[in-house]
């Protein structure tokens, strides 16, 4: 069974998609088989990962959600081997309307992945800048989920709300929802202020945050324009050197939790979730 993972911030450019694309070519590159679901009405997963919109606006992800097809007619062979992608056009927009009237909506995306789970060893949900229906599907479905914080002032500022979010959706529809940890992004070794963002965010969530920091590089920006991830438009950026690093320690905890699921695993910021679910209040 794949493991499920929804990268999520309701906060825009803070590097999801960037992290979605690179994560999951990087997860590929050691080997694994993933599947990377686009549900951002931009659809900026899909061009990153070479898909044209051309190829794709007859099937994607709106119609899997709507009902109109099945998942594996939406399925994408990537550029690389081991990935595919489900793309998403501006369509999609129009999923969130369409399927507010339906029963079970916030269960869609949980109901089309469990038909090919066995597939993957990742499946990697990027989600959009909200907290709306597609980010709950997103939620729901996942086994755990992944938040990007830009290394900059106001970095937490609204994770106190994806948090609470995410206690609700544990609460109410997920239980075996939770948070697989938090990757710094856009790190700018000659400023000050990320390297004390990097070191308060370290105090507060310990463990939870990934050692691999993806600093800010220019070749990240560049390669979604050429419909490469970094390690295929240059292996040798810091860039890609670091979402290969953090594929790595990402596989790896993976594997720990899974041998061994302990209470040691539970950071302060797993009790910040827990307690959202109880109090709707996150300190953070
Ligand atoms: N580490 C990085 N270094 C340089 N540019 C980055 C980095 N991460 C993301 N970007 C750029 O910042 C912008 C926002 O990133 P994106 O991943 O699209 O954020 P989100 O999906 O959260 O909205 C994009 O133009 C992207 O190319
Ligand atoms: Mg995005």
């Amino acid at each position: 069974m794949a493991k499920t993972i929804c990268i999520a911030n309701q906060k825009g450019g803070v590097g999801k998609t960037t992290t979605s694309v690179n994560l999951s070519s990087a997860l590929a590159t050691i080997g694994k088989k993933v599947l990377v679901i686009d549900l951002d009405p931009q659809g900026n997963a899909s061009s990153g990962l070479g898909l044209k919109r051309n190829d794709t606006q007859e099937v994607n992800i709106y119609h899997v959600l709507i009902g109109e097809k099945k998942i594996n007619e939406a399925t994408y062979k990537a550029k690389k081997e081991n990935l595919e992608v489900v793309p998403a056009t501006p369509d999609l927009v129009g999923a969130e309307i369409e399927l507010v009237d339906t029963q079970q909506r916030e269960f869609r995306l949980k109901q089309i992945i469990a038909t090919i789970t066995n597939k993957y060893d990742y499946i990697i949900l990027d989600c959009p800048p909200s907290l709306g229906l597609l980010t709950v599907n997103a939620l729901s479905a996942a086994d755990s989920f992944l938040v990007p914080l830009q290394c900059e002032y106001y970095a937490l500022e609204g994770l106190s709300q994806l948090l609470n979010t995410a206690g609700i959706i544990k609460k109410n529809l997920n239980p075996n929802l939770h948070i697989e940890g938090i990757v710094l992004t856009m790190f700018d070794t000659r400023n000050n202020l990320s390297h004390q963002v990097v070191s308060e965010i370290k105090n507060h969530f310990g463990e939870k945050v990934f050692s691999a920091i993806i600093p800010r590089n220019v070749r990240l920006s560049e390669a979604p324009s050429h419909g490469l991830s970094i390690i295929d438009y240059d292996a040798k950026s810091i860039g890609a050197i670091k979402y290969l690093e953090l594929a790595k320690e990402l596989d790896q905890r993976v594997n720990r939790i899974s041998e061994q699921p302990s209470k040691k695993q539970q950071s302060k910021l797993s009790k910040s979730l827990n307690k959202s679910e109880t109090t709707g209040e996150v300190n953070v």
